[in-house]
């Protein structure tokens, strides 16, 4: 039987995927939430850990009776704005960018040396990193960073194969905080079976939906001046 690591396995997308992993491999799920975490305890095929992404000595701690992992995903994240660029806030900054960013460099320290050769390296950005949109100074430079961290990885690494998740909207509670309209948002249980189909095909950029992400990725090609246009008619 498979064994697969999912951080941010407590709520939205994470959950979904140990819903649907569970099914046909070992899914160490991991998280905060010792509420969900004590339910994830009745499943046999389930082994809960609760460890703080941010805390290299967490995860090295909590995670050091695993041997072997076959798939390692790195989903735990966060999303905060930046309301009023022009009264940046560092806290906030460095708050998004530690979850977002610094976690998967503690994640893939204490968690990479684990994965089988032949094994999988799956890492959850953000369809945000490909475009600057309004108020996601933080977010979305942090998920770019994810995305280059990822495909850098992809050429380094021997014997592990990278995927990197672009998702549109998920309807989450991370995204049941947003004030503004979500085109084409898909729910927690089809984002995971986009992102397990992915995984199965070894896709190195999984996208999805792909209605959504496509147009992103044409709005990518623009000369920046044209896009800052539309960006800002986004904002108001
Ligand atoms: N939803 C979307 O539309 C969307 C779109 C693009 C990308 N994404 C990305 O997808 C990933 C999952 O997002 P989601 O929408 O499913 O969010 P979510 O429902 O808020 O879930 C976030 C997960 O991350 C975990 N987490 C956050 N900070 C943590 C920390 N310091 N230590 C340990 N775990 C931590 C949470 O665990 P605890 O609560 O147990 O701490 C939770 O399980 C994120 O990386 C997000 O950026 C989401």
């Amino acid at each position: 039987m498979k064994k697969i690591l999912i951080t941010g396995a407590t709520s939205g997308i994470g959950k979904g995927l140990v819903e649907i992993y569970q099914e046909h491999a070992h899914v160490y799920a991991c998280g905060r939430n010792a509420e969900v975490l004590n339910h994830y305890n009745t499943f046999d095929n389930i082994t809960p850990l609760q460890f703080d992404v941010t805390d290299i000595n967490d995860i090295k701690l909590k995670t050091s009776s695993i041997d072997s992992i076959d798939i390692l995903v790195l989903n735990a994240g966060n999303c905060e704005y930046i309301d009023d660029a022009r009264n940046f806030d560092s806290v906030l900054f460095e708050r998004v960018v530690r979850v977002n960013l610094l976690s998967i460099g503690y994640c893939l320290d204490a968690l990479l040396k684990k994965v089988e050769p032949g094994g999988q390296l799956v890492i959850v950005s953000s369809s945000a990193a490909f475009l600057a949109l309004p108020r996601a100074q933080a977010y979305g430079a942090s998920k770019a960073a994810v995305t280059y961290l990822a495909q850098t990885l992809a050429v380094d690494l021997k014997e592990i194969d990278v995927s990197v998740v672009h998702p549109g909207f998920v309807k989450t509670p991370l995204t049941d905080k947003n004030d503004f309209p979500m085109p084409m948002a898909v729910t927690v249980d089809e984002a995971a079976i986009y992102i397990k189909k992915g995984v199965e095909k070894r896709k190195r950029d999984i996208h999805f939906p792909k209605r959504f992400t496509i147009i992103m990725k044409l709005f990518q090609l623009l000369p920046f001046g044209m896009w800052k246009v539309i960006a800002k008619g986004l904002s108001r």
